[in-house]
């Protein structure tokens, strides 16, 4: 029984062990090449070998590397998620999660104060690489499979006109519009996001496809006649409120029969494996976004659908860690005020 309690106090040696192999691009190093610690510490430009061999003897134990003789090379896992060139690269998610690191330190005092604490504001990095992590991170989730689902439950056949609110670094209208060429996407967000935005349009030559527009999805002008809305990644960091009044704007952006389509943590199914990402990203969200974030139940994302006007609701659990919901707006009906 104290093992558990063992584990559960230990676990976070875990999470600084994986963080520093890759901030110190450790996996890269080790892709290919078997090195000593005195090597590796020659490559990383550290000054004490001895904090090195420690080191790598701790990543071989988790897993991340394997170790021959007084060699170190990577495991098979790391090779496969947490090397930057590779498609399933897992490494700037690693960071972003980690970069809540004295947030999570500070758990008892943000519960007893009831507040959120992003990384920026208690100096454990600076804004702009929160930026750059935890956009990269979700370019890594839509790289890792959570686009190819997008895309295989979402038909857009004969659809020309996709708004994508929030969209991010726009890796999930660069699928869609990779999978639909005849589709052209308008993604709204702020400026960070859209640099990295631009890079990933351009490296998937879809230019002509995807336009990027800096403006806050709250107030934009936007055209009537869309035939489908993305929401993703946007409904856990706001409030209900703000919910409810994005749906709004969803709504009257569409043409009739339009589809909305919610891309986001939600509850959908009582699958047990997903309970423990469910529960913890709760509380996630509300000390690293805002007071008025949360995992919602799927039941409720989709109440917040009907009451603005949608029907033929769907909710579609994933086996990614981001659930769908998708929705039409009716034929021939007006706009709501
Ligand atoms: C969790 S990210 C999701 C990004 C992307 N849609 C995805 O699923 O990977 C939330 C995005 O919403 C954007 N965002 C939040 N509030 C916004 C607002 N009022 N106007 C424009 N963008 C906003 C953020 O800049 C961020 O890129």
């Amino acid at each position: 029984m104290e093992n558990k309690i063992y584990d559960l106090t230990l676990n976070f040696w875990n999470s600084a062990v994986i963080r520093a192999g890759v901030k110190l691009n450790l996996f890269n190093l080790l892709e290919k090449k078997a090195l000593s610690s005195v090597e590796v510490s020659h490559h990383i430009k550290a000054s004490n070998p001895r904090f090195i061999q420690a080191f790598l003897d701790a990543c071989a134990i988790l897993g991340l590397l394997e170790k021959e003789e007084d060699k170190f090379t990577n495991s098979a896992i790391s090779n496969e998620f947490l090397v930057p060139h590779q498609p399933k690269y897992l490494g700037d998610y690693v960071c972003h999660i980690t970069n809540y690191w004295h947030t999570w330190g500070k758990l008892d005092t943000l519960l007893l104060e009831g507040r959120t604490e992003l990384p920026f504001e208690n100096g454990f990095i600076d804004t702009s690489t929160y930026w750059a992590d935890y956009m990269k991170a979700q370019h890594n989730r839509a790289m890792m499979g959570q686009g190819a689902k997008l895309v295989e439950n979402v038909n857009l056949n004969g659809k020309q006109k996709l708004l994508d609110l929030g969209g991010g670094t726009g890796s999930y209208s660069v699928a869609l519009c990779a999978a639909n060429p005849q589709l052209k996407s308008i993604i709204v967000d702020q400026k960070e996001p859209l640099e990295l935005a631009r890079k990933i349009v351009d490296e998937n030559n879809l230019a002509n496809q995807i336009t990027l527009v800096e403006d806050d999805f709250n107030t934009i002008e936007l055209d009537n006649d869309y035939d489908a809305v993305l929401i993703s990644g946007v409904i856990v960091i706001q409030s209900e409120k703000e919910n409810r009044h994005v749906l709004h704007r969803a709504y009257n952006a569409l043409s009739s029969g339009g589809l909305i389509i919610v891309q986001d943590f939600m509850r959908i199914d009582n699958n047990p494996s997903r309970q423990f990402l469910d529960t913890m990203m709760d509380l996630y969200l509300l000390l690293g976004f805002s007071p008025n974030a949360g995992n919602r139940s799927g039941n409720k994302v989709a109440s917040w659908l009907k009451d603005t006007g949608f029907i033929n609701i769907k909710q579609i659990p994933l086996p990614t860690q981001l659930a769908l919901i998708l929705a039409e707006k009716p034929a021939k009906i007006e706009q709501i005020c």
